[in-house]
Protein backbone atom coordinates (compact mmCIF):
# COMPACT_ATOMS: atom_id res chain seq x y z
CA UNK A 1 0.00 0.00 0.00
CA UNK A 2 1.52 3.45 -0.93
CA UNK A 3 0.33 6.25 0.88
CA UNK A 4 -2.16 4.62 1.80
CA UNK A 5 -4.23 3.53 -1.58
CA UNK A 6 -4.25 0.16 -2.39
CA UNK A 7 -3.05 -1.28 -5.57
CA UNK A 8 -5.49 -3.91 -7.04
CA UNK A 9 -3.26 -7.21 -7.72
CA UNK A 10 -4.87 -7.56 -11.58
CA UNK A 11 -2.49 -4.59 -12.18
CA UNK A 12 -5.54 -3.87 -14.36
CA UNK A 13 -4.26 -1.69 -17.92
CA UNK A 14 -6.29 1.77 -17.08
CA UNK A 15 -6.80 1.43 -13.59
CA UNK A 16 -7.83 4.20 -11.52
CA UNK A 17 -5.04 3.80 -8.97
CA UNK A 18 -3.31 6.63 -9.63
CA UNK A 19 -6.51 9.20 -9.81
CA UNK A 20 -8.43 7.29 -6.43
CA UNK A 21 -7.88 10.21 -4.06
CA UNK A 22 -9.30 12.75 -6.87
CA UNK A 23 -12.31 10.40 -7.61
CA UNK A 24 -12.36 10.40 -3.89
CA UNK A 25 -12.58 14.10 -3.08
CA UNK A 26 -15.86 13.87 -5.22
CA UNK A 27 -18.07 11.31 -2.70
CA UNK A 28 -19.96 11.92 -0.23
CA UNK A 29 -18.74 11.15 2.94
CA UNK A 30 -21.00 8.08 3.66
CA UNK A 31 -21.85 6.00 1.00
CA UNK A 32 -24.52 3.02 1.31
CA UNK A 33 -23.73 1.19 -1.79
CA UNK A 34 -21.56 2.16 -4.26
CA UNK A 35 -22.48 0.99 -7.77
CA UNK A 36 -19.48 0.07 -10.57
CA UNK A 37 -20.92 -0.93 -13.63
CA UNK A 38 -17.12 -0.94 -15.06
CA UNK A 39 -15.46 -2.85 -11.98
CA UNK A 40 -11.97 -3.37 -13.96
CA UNK A 41 -9.40 -4.09 -11.47
CA UNK A 42 -11.36 -2.65 -8.64
CA UNK A 43 -8.90 0.25 -7.45
CA UNK A 44 -11.65 2.59 -6.70
CA UNK A 45 -13.65 0.09 -4.65
CA UNK A 46 -10.88 -1.26 -3.17
CA UNK A 47 -9.78 2.25 -1.41
CA UNK A 48 -13.85 3.61 -1.28
CA UNK A 49 -15.54 3.30 2.21
CA UNK A 50 -18.94 1.96 1.61
CA UNK A 51 -21.65 -0.43 3.75
CA UNK A 52 -22.44 -2.04 0.68
CA UNK A 53 -20.17 -2.56 -3.02
CA UNK A 54 -22.43 -3.65 -6.17
CA UNK A 55 -19.60 -4.45 -8.43
CA UNK A 56 -20.10 -5.28 -12.46
CA UNK A 57 -18.29 -5.83 -15.42
CA UNK A 58 -19.08 -7.52 -19.06
CA UNK A 59 -15.85 -9.32 -19.09
CA UNK A 60 -16.44 -12.62 -17.65
CA UNK A 61 -12.66 -13.13 -16.64
CA UNK A 62 -12.12 -9.99 -14.78
CA UNK A 63 -15.09 -11.68 -12.67
CA UNK A 64 -13.82 -14.76 -12.61
CA UNK A 65 -10.54 -13.60 -11.07
CA UNK A 66 -12.23 -11.70 -8.39
CA UNK A 67 -14.14 -14.54 -7.69
CA UNK A 68 -11.41 -16.60 -7.06
CA UNK A 69 -9.39 -14.54 -5.15
CA UNK A 70 -12.02 -13.65 -2.83
CA UNK A 71 -12.48 -17.32 -2.41
CA UNK A 72 -8.99 -17.42 -0.52
CA UNK A 73 -10.04 -14.61 2.15
CA UNK A 74 -8.70 -15.27 5.33
CA UNK A 75 -6.40 -18.25 3.39
CA UNK A 76 -3.95 -16.03 1.77
CA UNK A 77 -1.09 -18.53 2.91
CA UNK A 78 -3.01 -21.03 1.16
CA UNK A 79 -3.34 -18.83 -2.51
CA UNK A 80 0.19 -17.57 -1.92
CA UNK A 81 1.31 -21.91 -2.09
CA UNK A 82 -1.29 -22.81 -4.96
CA UNK A 83 0.06 -20.41 -7.12
CA UNK A 84 3.96 -20.86 -6.36
CA UNK A 85 2.74 -24.16 -7.10
CA UNK A 86 1.72 -23.31 -10.41
CA UNK A 87 4.75 -21.15 -11.09
CA UNK A 88 7.63 -23.97 -9.76
CA UNK A 89 5.47 -26.45 -12.46
CA UNK A 90 5.94 -24.05 -15.16
CA UNK A 91 9.86 -23.20 -14.05
CA UNK A 92 9.20 -19.55 -13.91
CA UNK A 93 11.18 -17.01 -11.99
CA UNK A 94 9.94 -16.06 -8.85
CA UNK A 95 11.98 -12.79 -7.28
CA UNK A 96 9.56 -13.22 -4.44
CA UNK A 97 11.32 -15.84 -3.16
CA UNK A 98 14.67 -15.89 -4.77
CA UNK A 99 16.89 -14.53 -7.85
CA UNK A 100 17.09 -17.45 -10.13
CA UNK A 101 18.11 -15.68 -13.32
CA UNK A 102 21.26 -16.11 -15.07
CA UNK A 103 23.83 -13.46 -14.95
CA UNK A 104 24.66 -13.69 -18.03
CA UNK A 105 21.39 -13.72 -19.40
CA UNK A 106 20.79 -10.00 -17.01
CA UNK A 107 24.20 -8.67 -19.06
CA UNK A 108 23.04 -9.68 -22.63
CA UNK A 109 19.72 -8.99 -22.11
CA UNK A 110 19.49 -6.00 -19.78
CA UNK A 111 16.15 -5.05 -19.95
CA UNK A 112 14.28 -7.87 -20.83
CA UNK A 113 16.07 -11.03 -18.94
CA UNK A 114 12.71 -11.94 -17.54
CA UNK A 115 10.90 -12.16 -20.71
CA UNK A 116 13.23 -13.95 -22.13
CA UNK A 117 13.78 -16.57 -18.72
CA UNK A 118 10.40 -16.94 -18.74
CA UNK A 119 9.27 -17.48 -22.16
CA UNK A 120 8.83 -21.16 -22.39
CA UNK A 121 7.20 -21.88 -19.51
CA UNK A 122 4.76 -19.00 -20.00
CA UNK A 123 3.75 -20.12 -23.17
CA UNK A 124 3.40 -23.89 -21.83
CA UNK A 125 1.06 -22.36 -19.18
CA UNK A 126 -0.91 -20.32 -21.28
CA UNK A 127 -0.84 -23.46 -23.96
CA UNK A 128 -2.35 -25.68 -20.70
CA UNK A 129 -4.71 -22.53 -19.69
CA UNK A 130 -6.50 -22.65 -23.19
CA UNK A 131 -6.13 -26.49 -23.42
CA UNK A 132 -8.81 -26.74 -20.21
CA UNK A 133 -10.59 -24.45 -21.10
CA UNK A 134 -9.46 -21.35 -20.14
CA UNK A 135 -11.23 -22.04 -16.56
CA UNK A 136 -8.36 -22.34 -14.05
CA UNK A 137 -8.12 -18.78 -12.86
CA UNK A 138 -5.48 -19.21 -10.92
CA UNK A 139 -3.46 -19.69 -14.48
CA UNK A 140 -5.25 -16.93 -15.41
CA UNK A 141 -3.63 -14.87 -12.86
CA UNK A 142 -0.34 -15.74 -13.54
CA UNK A 143 -0.51 -15.56 -17.24
CA UNK A 144 -1.70 -11.87 -16.21
CA UNK A 145 1.17 -11.33 -13.95
CA UNK A 146 3.87 -12.52 -15.78
CA UNK A 147 2.47 -11.15 -18.95
CA UNK A 148 3.00 -8.34 -21.07
CA UNK A 149 1.81 -5.25 -19.35
CA UNK A 150 -0.04 -7.07 -16.88
CA UNK A 151 -2.98 -7.37 -19.96
CA UNK A 152 -5.95 -9.74 -20.67
CA UNK A 153 -5.94 -10.47 -24.31
CA UNK A 154 -7.84 -12.60 -26.47
CA UNK A 155 -7.68 -13.21 -30.30
CA UNK A 156 -10.60 -13.70 -32.38
CA UNK A 157 -11.12 -17.31 -31.44
CA UNK A 158 -11.37 -15.92 -27.40
CA UNK A 159 -8.04 -18.13 -27.21
CA UNK A 160 -6.02 -15.73 -24.19
CA UNK A 161 -3.34 -14.54 -26.43
CA UNK A 162 -0.64 -12.25 -24.36
CA UNK A 163 2.97 -12.49 -24.81
CA UNK A 164 5.00 -12.94 -21.86
CA UNK A 165 6.43 -9.79 -20.10
CA UNK A 166 9.52 -8.88 -18.80
CA UNK A 167 8.33 -8.87 -15.28
CA UNK A 168 7.43 -11.65 -12.82
CA UNK A 169 5.53 -12.52 -9.31
CA UNK A 170 7.69 -9.82 -6.76
CA UNK A 171 6.95 -8.24 -3.36
CA UNK A 172 4.53 -5.64 -5.08
CA UNK A 173 2.35 -8.87 -6.07
CA UNK A 174 2.56 -10.17 -3.10
CA UNK A 175 1.77 -7.03 -1.48
CA UNK A 176 -1.38 -6.17 -3.85
CA UNK A 177 -3.02 -9.57 -3.15
CA UNK A 178 -2.54 -9.31 0.99
CA UNK A 179 -4.09 -5.91 0.83
CA UNK A 180 -6.74 -6.84 -1.71
CA UNK A 181 -7.86 -9.82 0.28
CA UNK A 182 -7.66 -7.74 3.58
CA UNK A 183 -9.91 -5.02 2.54
CA UNK A 184 -12.25 -6.90 1.36
CA UNK A 185 -12.86 -9.28 3.83
CA UNK A 186 -14.35 -6.07 5.52
CA UNK A 187 -16.24 -5.63 2.29
CA UNK A 188 -19.98 -6.63 1.62
CA UNK A 189 -19.29 -6.62 -2.24
CA UNK A 190 -21.82 -8.14 -4.34
CA UNK A 191 -20.65 -9.32 -8.29
CA UNK A 192 -22.07 -9.17 -11.82
CA UNK A 193 -21.09 -9.44 -14.86
CA UNK A 194 -23.51 -8.09 -17.30
CA UNK A 195 -23.59 -5.11 -19.58
CA UNK A 196 -23.73 -1.82 -18.00
CA UNK A 197 -26.81 -1.13 -19.69
CA UNK A 198 -28.52 -4.04 -17.77
CA UNK A 199 -26.81 -4.05 -14.39
CA UNK A 200 -28.19 -0.37 -13.92
CA UNK A 201 -31.62 -1.14 -15.60
CA UNK A 202 -31.56 -3.68 -12.90
CA UNK A 203 -30.95 -2.19 -10.06
CA UNK A 204 -33.54 -0.97 -7.37
CA UNK A 205 -32.58 2.34 -6.70
CA UNK A 206 -35.35 2.35 -3.03
CA UNK A 207 -33.43 -1.27 -2.05
CA UNK A 208 -31.07 -3.67 -3.37
CA UNK A 209 -32.97 -6.89 -4.37
CA UNK A 210 -30.46 -8.05 -6.91
CA UNK A 211 -29.64 -11.50 -6.37
CA UNK A 212 -26.13 -12.67 -5.24
CA UNK A 213 -24.70 -14.28 -9.32
C1 LIG B 1 -10.52 0.52 -17.09
S1 LIG B 1 -11.60 -0.60 -16.36
C2 LIG B 1 -12.29 0.33 -15.05
C3 LIG B 1 -11.31 0.67 -13.96
C4 LIG B 1 -11.87 0.60 -12.57
N1 LIG B 1 -13.11 1.33 -12.35
C5 LIG B 1 -10.89 0.89 -11.45
O1 LIG B 1 -11.32 1.04 -10.29
O2 LIG B 1 -9.66 0.90 -11.67
C6 LIG B 1 -12.92 -0.61 -17.51
C7 LIG B 1 -13.74 -1.89 -17.44
O3 LIG B 1 -14.98 -1.68 -18.11
C8 LIG B 1 -15.42 -2.92 -18.61
N2 LIG B 1 -16.45 -2.70 -19.64
C9 LIG B 1 -16.29 -2.28 -20.92
N3 LIG B 1 -17.47 -2.21 -21.55
C10 LIG B 1 -18.41 -2.61 -20.65
C11 LIG B 1 -19.84 -2.73 -20.70
N4 LIG B 1 -20.50 -2.46 -21.81
N5 LIG B 1 -20.49 -3.11 -19.58
C12 LIG B 1 -19.82 -3.41 -18.45
N6 LIG B 1 -18.45 -3.32 -18.34
C13 LIG B 1 -17.77 -2.93 -19.43
C14 LIG B 1 -14.16 -3.56 -19.14
O4 LIG B 1 -14.28 -4.97 -19.20
C15 LIG B 1 -13.11 -3.07 -18.13
O5 LIG B 1 -12.81 -4.08 -17.17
Amino acid sequence: MKNGIARSPLFYVGDKYKLVREIRSHFPDHIKRLIEPFVGGGSVMLNVEADHYLLNDINSYVIGLHRMLQGYIGREEELMNALCAIVDDYGLSLSLRSDVVQKDLKIVYPKTYYARYNKAGYQRMKADFIAGGQQDMQRLYLLLIYGFNHMLRFNGKGQFNLPVGNVDFNQNVRDALHYYLQLLSQKRTEWFNEDYRQFLADIDYQEVKKLQI
